[in-house]
């Protein structure tokens, strides 16, 4: 399976802060944003990524992680003139799919909770169809909705209703076989002219072929668009790390478990790192005798 990180948009909500960079290079807590997302697709298997951002933007994210080789990856990286819904990513990334399944995930989506791997990784075993989540939140009308009915299967799914049908949210996170370039192409722009995840995945509902797994009370789901959250995000991520000396979405730890790299190759990329508690925790993960 291949993946794609959409790190595009205005990020408009966080206005001042986003006129001079883009939204998922911002930190949270001690890290980028993207590396939040990106660790997603590390725990699913995902090596060879595509990164969606603005003409503007790009070039920072390919200074960031460049061909992607030191966290044993592949990145390629594409320009999107002008945002035009999340969908559109199946369209502009065609040549990178081929004939892959793919999972998208959006660049200011922050995950955390025990069981999250396995999941991903059973997401990504998908050959047929496409998997998408559910969480609960106090604000639906933000998002995705997805209703169920009493047996958990699906009944209806909208983007952004006014009247949510229920309080399960969609996350910014889509596992879909390799028609999912086909199906993108066949739904039309929304009113406000964006080509919609959410049509897609009712195509996908329509011949029977969605799957929605529920993400339960043992998982974080924040996103980081406004300054509140993005604060939220980040005292979060202090406070678990802070508590139990174990990092959250340090990729180059994640590479290195994954088996993605060697001890060699991150002793390399700690001591790019050398000076800051960043560093140190690289160095005790290569130090380190026992399995965490
Ligand atoms: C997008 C999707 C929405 C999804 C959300 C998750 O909304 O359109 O269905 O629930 O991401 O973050 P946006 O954040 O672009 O408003």
């Amino acid at each position: 399976m291949k993946g794609i990180i959409l790190a595009g948009g205005y990020g408009s909500r966080l206005y001042p802060i986003t006129l001079g960079t883009s939204k998922q290079l911002l930190p949270v807590y001690d890290k980028p944003m993207i590396y939040y997302p990106l660790s997603m697709l590390m725990f699913a298997g995902i090596r060879e990524i595509l990164l969606i951002s603005t003409p503007e933007d790009l070039p920072n994210y390919r200074r960031l992680f460049g061909e992607g080789k030191d966290l044993g990856l592949s990145f390629q990286y594409l320009e999107q003139p002008n945002p035009g819904g999340l969908a559109e990513a199946f369209i502009y990334g065609k040549e990178f799919i081929q004939n892959s399944p793919v999972c998208l995930i959006l660049g200011d989506n922050i995950f955390f909770g025990t069981g999250l791997p396995d999941k991903l990784n059973r997401a990504a075993r998908i050959a047929d169809g496409a998997v998408i989540f559910a969480y609960p939140v106090r604000d639906p009308e933000r998002y995705g909705v997805v209703e169920f009915d009493e047996n958990y299967c699906v009944v209806s799914l909208e983007e952004k209703p006014k009247k949510p049908r229920s309080n399960y949210a969609v996350p910014g996170i889509y596992f879909y076989d390799n028609q999912v370039c086909e199906v993108a192409k066949s739904i039309t722009r929304s009113h406000r002219g964006e080509l919609e995840i959410t049509d897609l995945n009712n195509e996908y509902r329509k011949m029977g072929k969605l799957h929605v797994e529920v993400l339960g009370r043992g998982v974080a789901w924040l996103d980081a668009g406004t300054p509140e959250s993005l604060l939220q995000a980040s005292s979060f991520v202090q406070a678990v790390e802070e508590r139990q000396g174990l990092m959250i979405a340090c990729v180059e730890e994640i590479a290195y478990r994954m088996g993605f790299i060697d001890k060699i190759q991150l002793r390399k990329l700690a001591n790019k790192i050398s000076g800051n508690h960043y560093g140190a925790y690289l160095k005790e993960v290569i130090n380190e005798n026992e399995q965490r």
